[in-house]
């Protein structure tokens, strides 16, 4: 071996090296302010509370003695889900019917927090995709969606911030996804839509730095819940992504409540499997000659399993 070869790993070895005592250090910092973070105090408005991500969220909170608001457009849901958080947690559990995708209901939760003047977390979660190719998708869909993810989003925090920076305290978590980093197609407005939340909220992250507020972007992959299983969603094959890909909804809340806890603010992508994948689709020149590496991959990984249970 050349001594310039010697040299270039001796030199890729000590890089690597420094690297992870930079991540070692780093993960003793964070276990460090964790211990010693305080959630601010007041109440919780969760908006899709009445199952899923949402759901999970509310219970997360409610366990660490948040009241808690619940949002969503079925009563009877809502109802269920806020009497088990108040018998189990003896919280005061509160619920306001509204639908985030037109202007009447983002109104009616605005006004409740504006008037309440105590939300001091509030978890911008509700949210819907379809698979309708975009050309097909009906105007009345693009625009619920828009109310629902963009302007939902953007006015529920607009109304909530006031108070906690009056506070020096508060937490706001807009869950987001990883579509949001990419370009999939038949999900264009998804990706769009999903895209703004992440840059609103990493935008306001810096905004707020330094005033006692944690602005998040919650990113989460394939999280199992209800969500995809609404008619849009016939077509869509679940059982194509193997087991490992999915999370469940308990998992991404904790991975959540885990990077407040450690002072981080901005992106919070869920687990290492889905913070590769945005590093693949993020670097574009690579991005598609890898997505179609992955794809074959995933490909040979469904048909092997076929293969495997059709044998059993
Ligand atoms: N599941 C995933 O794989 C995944 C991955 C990445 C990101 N996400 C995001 O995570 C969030 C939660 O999704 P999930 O998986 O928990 O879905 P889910 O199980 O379908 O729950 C959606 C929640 O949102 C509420 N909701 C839907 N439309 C609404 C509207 N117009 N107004 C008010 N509430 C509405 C639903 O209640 P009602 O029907 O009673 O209104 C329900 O409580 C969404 O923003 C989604 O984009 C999900």
């Amino acid at each position: 071996m050349s001594k310039q070869s010697t040299f270039r790993q001796a030199l890729l070895g000590g890089a690597l090296a420094g690297l992870m005592a930079a991540y070692v250090v780093r993960r003793q910092q964070f276990a460090e302010l964790a211990k010693h973070y305080r959630f601010p105090i007041g109440t919780a408005l969760i908006t899709g509370a009445s199952r899923g991500i949402g759901a999970a969220y509310a219970e997360k909170l409610a366990a660490i003695g948040y009241d808690v608001v619940l949002v969503a457009r079925h009563e009877e849901r809502l109802i269920e889900v806020t009497g088990l958080l108040a018998s189990k947690y003896g919280v005061n559990a509160d619920y306001i019917v509204a639908d985030l995708s037109t202007q009447t209901g983002i109104s009616t939760v605005v006004s409740q927090i504006k008037s309440r003047q105590d939300i001091a977390f509030l978890v911008n979660n509700a949210g819907f995709s379809t698979t309708i190719p975009f050309a097909e998708l009906d105007a009345r869909v693009v625009n619920e969606m828009a109310h629902l993810h963009v302007l939902a989003t953007a006015k529920l925090t607009r109304a909530a911030l006031p108070f906690m920076i009056a506070n020096h305290a508060g937490v706001v978590v807009n869950v987001s996804s990883l579509m949001g980093f990419m370009a999939e197609a038949y999900h264009s407005n998804y990706c769009a839509t999903k895209a703004y939340l992440s840059t609103l909220s990493q935008s306001l992250a810096r905004e707020v730095a330094g005033l006692g507020v944690t602005v998040q972007a919650l990113c989460p992959g394939l999280t199992d819940t209800e969500f995809h299983d609404s008619a849009d969603y016939d077509a869509w094959d679940r059982a194509a992504y193997p087991r490992f890909m999915w999370q469940s909804a308990e998992t991404v809340v904790e991975y959540s409540m885990q990077h407040i806890r450690e002072g981080q603010s901005g992106m919070c992508i869920t687990g290492w499997l889905n913070k590769a994948l945005v590093l693949v689709v993020r670097h574009h020149t690579i991005a598609p000659p890898l997505m179609r590496l992955f794809e074959t991959v995933m490909r040979v990984f469904t048909a092997q399993m076929a293969r495997i249970s059709n044998a059993q």
